[in-house]
């Protein structure tokens, strides 16, 4: 039957219809669903000679198979007879954990924590990155600092001041075009800070919701190290989609990766996934690459704990010098390994929060959706 749309076209043309009818087939691979039924599909239309445009809205600018659903996508419809050329533009509306806009009044689509039980292991230099990595990508994104004693963002991230306070909140500055929020800008670096318990519980609900974020699709927080009091507070200040564990391959950081995971799962804060950071050494010299702490602790510890493996990124100096001047290595070495590695964590970490948010069965309506839902 033809379509309504093409009722005075010739018998060969193809129709909006067509179209559509073939794209419910192609299939979103982590939602398991096709791209019609999933609201996916926009703006078809069709020239006189059978070509095509259309445009996927996306749940995440960030979305990892963006080539895979693009070639998906033309391959069918070059499959309908009369089908011309195939041109699939991209646009995205990031799917929201709606439980932080009902808690804190504010636009912020998704908290994302970046954690691990223990110290050193590169959770600012991957918190800096990953944002930077999201906002390249054309989501918008802010960068708390969690870490009270020593925070490190804004040195890494190469920020300058903060503008002054307007209608009594905290005005964030940005850099690398993520907006920013830490301990550093009040306090002057070399002033030691010592906060008690309910102290430092009021400074992260004051970072919540005494700052303007403004609209953002991603809030990530680089956690201090360890496993306590930081943690509870900010599950009690606002709800966290997810958490991303970052941990060295030695044995010696897992065990204390596995505080913090259990951590968060106490909390019941999903785990997107583990990144194993400084996994491998290429020598510039001679290309050969060496395990120096031990290989493949951190894919074997994300598959024992059932949690996604978000890749490794190698030991490079250049990371060092990158955080020590405020030009993260996604900016400095856009191109090199690690930068590489960075860029597909934090991919799939856009994807992890997109099927969690897309899968959450909101309250009140259990039994009414067809769709899996994450463990
Ligand atoms: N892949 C890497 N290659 C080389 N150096 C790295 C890498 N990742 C992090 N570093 C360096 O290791 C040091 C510690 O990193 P970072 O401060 O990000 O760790 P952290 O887990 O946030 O530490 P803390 O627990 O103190 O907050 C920094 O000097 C950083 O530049
Ligand atoms: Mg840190």
């Amino acid at each position: 039957m033809r379509s309504l749309f093409n009722r005075h076209s010739s018998p060969q043309s193809l129709s909006e219809d067509e179209v559509r009818a073939v794209l419910r087939t192609v299939i979103e691979p982590d939602l398991h669903r096709d791209l019609v039924s999933l609201g996916m599909v926009r703006d078809i239309s069709i020239d006189k000679r059978g070509n095509v445009t259309l445009t996927l809205e996306l749940s995440t600018p960030a979305h990892p198979l963006k080539a895979r659903l693009a070639s998906d996508c033309r391959d069918a419809i070059r499959s309908l007879e009369g089908a011309g050329e195939v041109t699939v533009k991209f646009t995205a509306n990031v799917a929201a954990d709606e439980r932080i806009a009902k808690q804190l009044g504010m636009p912020i689509r998704n908290v994302i924590a970046i954690a691990s039980g223990k110290g050193g292991v590169g959770k600012s230099t991957m918190s800096s990155n990953l944002a930077i990595a999201l906002a390249q990508e054309g989501a918008r994104v802010g960068l708390m600092d969690a870490d009270l004693y020593g925070p490190n963002i804004p040195q890494m991230m190469g920020a300058g001041e903060l503008p002054p306070p307007r209608n009594q909140r905290m005005i964030t500055t940005e850099a690398h075009g993520v907006k920013l929020m830490s301990m550093g800008f009040l306090v002057p670096p070399d002033q030691p800070v010592i906060w008690r318990g309910p102290m430092l519980h009021s400074a992260l609900r004051q970072f919540l919701s005494d700052v303007d974020w403004g609209e953002l699709d991603y809030l990530l927080i680089d956690m201090p190290p360890g496993t306590g009091d930081v943690q509870m507070s900010l599950a009690q200040s606002v709800p966290i989609t997810g958490s991303v564990l970052v941990s060295t391959p030695q044995s010696v950081a897992l065990s204390d990766v596995r505080k913090g995971a259990m951590a968060f799962r106490t909390l019941e804060v999903p785990l997107l996934g583990l990144i194993e950071n400084m996994s491998y050494f290429v020598a510039p010299d001679t290309g050969k690459r060496y395990d120096i702490f031990g290989h493949g602790g951190g894919q074997r510890y994300a598959r024992e704990i059932d949690i996604p493996f978000l890749g490794q990124v190698p030991l490079d100096p250049r990371i060092v010098t990158g955080g020590d001047t405020g030009e993260p290595i996604v900016v400095a070495q856009p191109e090199s390994d690690a930068a590489r590695a960075i860029r597909a964590a934090a991919r799939e970490v856009a994807a992890q929060v997109s099927v969690l948010n897309l899968t959450r069965i909101p309250e009140g309506v259990i039994g009414a959706m067809d769709i899996p839902i994450m463990g």
